[in-house]
């Protein structure tokens, strides 16, 4: 029990009520073993796939075979793939996974000018990354390539970069949607006017982020995840949700983009005002989920036994409350933020990362029971490549193997 005292005694009350009576009853030493372990797990599991000779890139995976299902192009999800290589050489320093990543960023370069804003996710993680861990020279040609192209779709009317007409979502809405998971196209575009000095990517990334910032996050706080925009001066005509419970609900995974992409615009811009944003969408979360467990896939969701939590958007939430805690100027609300994100981290690895036990017969180092798609029924209860992505970035800095800002 040393952990409770330690970790505790001189933290906010908000926070204490955060942290479970699962979590706070781990030793400190525990807790670091249980999330070496998961990493170890987690990218064990990796090699298993790399080896594993898939055609496709993995999408969602059965959590009781660890079988994957496969898109042929990487669709919105297939980066998440890629930016686990580029982390597992990282952390393993290993020229195996490196040249994995380096093959299978090279069959995302197709994707450079696709219609749809969703193409930040795919380059931002499975090829920035690779410049950012690595210092990749074509991973860098290749993210700037992507990151000019997302910008080039920013509509002036709009005030928005639209979702684009081979978008996921876009095929059951008009040319005049955005939606929170575009904003995966800041820090894409943002890094790349860092990397290149282009003015032009740097206003076009901030005026981005700030447009969704008035569109998607409610007074409260909570954030919706779509707009129908007025195409003559992009004024919203309706706000609806394309994977959450309801219009009025709180989809766990828009709340969670937000809190990611305004904390990577605020790290790469500077802008106090995405600060202020990223801080208050996390609050939000941090007051809002359940303690010392993942998320229900919609905070609104009617509660049953039969009710999904979605580990995918509790590993991004913790993602971004590591890195909030390291770009957040105010060190109060940052030791609340790192709290919280470690707390999260090892509720996951200790609930969902599976085990090497005899007794459990589903692969190692699975991070189970995503929920991508309920509206859809898909993969409600699966490994999703994304989720597992940003857990293997919060163990990796949980466990002081990766700065909270290197990716
Ligand atoms: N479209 C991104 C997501 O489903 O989270």
């Amino acid at each position: 029990m040393l952990v409770c005292k330690r970790f505790h005694s001189h933290v906010s009350r908000e926070l204490r009520g955060f942290v479970s009576e699962l979590v706070s009853t781990v030793t400190l030493q525990d807790a670091d073993a249980a999330m070496d372990g998961a990493l170890a797990r987690m990218t064990g599991r990796i090699g298993v796939t790399l080896d594993s000779g898939l055609y496709g890139f993995p999408h969602y995976a059965d959590p009781d075979t660890g079988v994957w299902t496969t898109t042929a192009d990487g669709f919105w999800t297939g980066g998440f793939w890629v930016g686990q290589l580029w982390l597992t050489a990282y952390l393993l320093n290993d020229r195996r996974h490196a040249d994995g990543a380096a093959a299978w960023c090279r069959r995302l370069a197709p994707r450079v000018d696709s219609r749809s804003v969703f193409r930040s996710f795919l380059f931002y993680y499975g090829a920035a990354s690779g410049a950012l861990l690595h210092d990749d020279a074509a991973a860098r040609r290749l993210a700037i390539a992507a990151g000019r192209s997302v910008a080039a779709d920013f509509d002036d009317q709009l005030g928005v970069i639209p979702l684009g007409a081979q978008a996921e979502e876009a095929r059951s809405v008009g040319p005049s949607e955005s939606n929170v998971d575009g904003l995966s196209a800041c820090p894409l575009i943002l890094w790349a006017a860092r990397e290149t000095g282009a003015a032009d990517l740097a206003e076009i990334g901030a005026l981005h982020a700030l447009r969704s910032a008035a569109l998607f996050v409610r007074e409260d706080h909570s954030v919706i995840q779509s707009a129908s925009l007025d195409p003559a001066d992009g004024s919203p005509l309706r706000h609806y949700t394309h994977k959450g419970h309801s219009d009025s609900s709180t989809w766990a995974r828009a709340q969670a983009w937000a809190m990611l992409f305004f904390t990577q615009a605020y790290r790469y811009s500077g802008d106090p005002a995405l600060c202020d944003v990223a801080e208050r969408v996390s609050d939000w979360w941090v007051a809002h989920a359940p303690a010392g467990e993942a998320a229900y896939w919609d905070f609104d969701a009617p509660r049953t036994a039969e009710t999904r939590r979605d580990t995918s958007g509790t590993a991004i939430a913790a993602v971004a409350l590591f890195k909030l805690a390291a770009a957040t100027p105010d060190r109060g609300k940052a030791a609340l933020y790192h709290r919280a994100a470690r707390d999260t981290t090892l509720a996951l690895a200790l609930r969902h990362v599976t085990p090497v036990a005899q007794d459990d017969r589903r692969p190692p180092g699975v991070l189970a029971d995503g929920c991508f798609d309920p509206r859809e029924g898909t993969a409600v209860a699966n490994e999703l490549i994304w989720g597992s992505y940003f857990m293997l970035e919060a163990l990796a800095i949980a466990t002081g193997r990766l700065g909270p800002l290197t990716v």
